[in-house]
């Protein structure tokens, strides 16, 4: 129950239409998978979809996997339903919910007083579930601050770029993938607001989807601009894609190795013992309280990753 500060490097989409795609998921090495309800599953197919959720959660064998279904948004008739099916349903064997195309804090608190009349309603811990908000529009993200702090249920902000360009007329049909007529990075303002809302709250950032699946360059060239800047994961729509997010979201071997010599370094010349100095020299490099906080961030990616 619950998984915020779980590794969520490939957080993999699986159409909860498909029965054959949720049982290959189970195998799959993803740090997350989220069943999907909202775009990958056609109107009339939405009630079977919750149906073939349900009984692929409580079936088990997605070992340590965050389990994470994501519902549809409130402009739709579908949402209520679809937490009730699923959460009524299988919420013992659930980590999370994710809301997309969320606009304000009103709508994660919806969503938060409807899971906590659930989980008392067939006796789970009240705030177990967790919550993942996808900013997807302009509203989103002007009010992404107020949206991550509205529940402490709210593990994740996940920038969600497809719907997000289509709201805001960007000229382009190439979800993530930079613009030959613009001379910089169109999605940074965006991955930062989000990530500035989620550093604020502790919670994870997340990157959305990369659509040309067989194209794991560029799918990697995408992915590690957002790790650069701090990005804990990004969605992966298609097995060719897991290892690229989880090498990527982890830091390179050379890194975390010299992480954790900083740290072990700085403790002893902090100490008694190597003379309660503050700022030393590591090498060619000094080092002081501030890289100990940076030799934190990647040491601590590392050991969550099992380096
Ligand atoms: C994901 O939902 C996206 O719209 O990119
Ligand atoms: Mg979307």
């Amino acid at each position: 129950m619950g998984a915020l500060g779980r590794p969520r490097r490939s957080c993999l989409a699986v159409p909860g239409s498909s029965i054959k795609m949720l049982g290959k998921a189970q195998g799959l090495p993803a740090d997350q998978v989220f069943l999907d309800l909202e775009d990958a599953v056609a109107p009339l197919a939405k009630p079977d979809a919750r149906k073939n959720i349900v009984a692929a959660l409580n079936d088990g064998g997605w070992g340590n996997k965050v389990r994470v279904v994501r519902v549809n948004d409130l402009t739709t008739p579908w949402t209520y339903r679809d937490v009730i099916e699923v959460v009524e349903g299988a919420g013992a064997n659930l980590d999370a919910i994710m809301l997309p195309k969320v606009q304000n804090a009103a709508q994660v608190q919806w969503l938060d007083l409807l899971l906590t009349q659930i989980e008392k309603t067939i006796g789970l811990p009240v705030g177990g579930i967790g919550i993942e908000a996808q900013i997807e529009n302009a509203a989103g993200l002007v009010n992404v601050d107020e949206i991550a702090a509205a529940s402490p249920r709210v593990e994740t902000i996940i920038f969600g770029p497809a719907d997000f360009m289509a709201s805001i007329n960007m000229k382009s049909l190439v979800v993530g993938q930079l613009i030959p007529e613009y001379p910089a990075d169109p999605y940074h303002y965006i991955l930062m607001r989000i990530l500035m809302a989620a550093r604020m709250h502790d919670l994870q950032a997340i990157d959305g989807p990369f659509l040309q699946i067989r194209d794991v360059d560029a799918f990697t060239e995408v992915a590690q601009r957002s790790a650069a800047l701090g990005f804990d994961g990004k969605w992966v729509l298609h097995p060719g894609q897991i290892d690229a997010a989880n090498e990527v979201y982890s830091p390179a071997q050379a890194d975390y190795d010299h992480a954790e010599m900083i740290l072990d370094a700085y403790e002893y010349y902090t100490s008694e013992k190597g003379g309660k100095l503050g700022a030393v020299m590591l090498g060619d490099e000094m080092i002081d309280e501030a890289s100990r906080k940076m030799a934190l961030v990647i040491a601590g990616k590392g050991r969550a990753a099992g380096m």
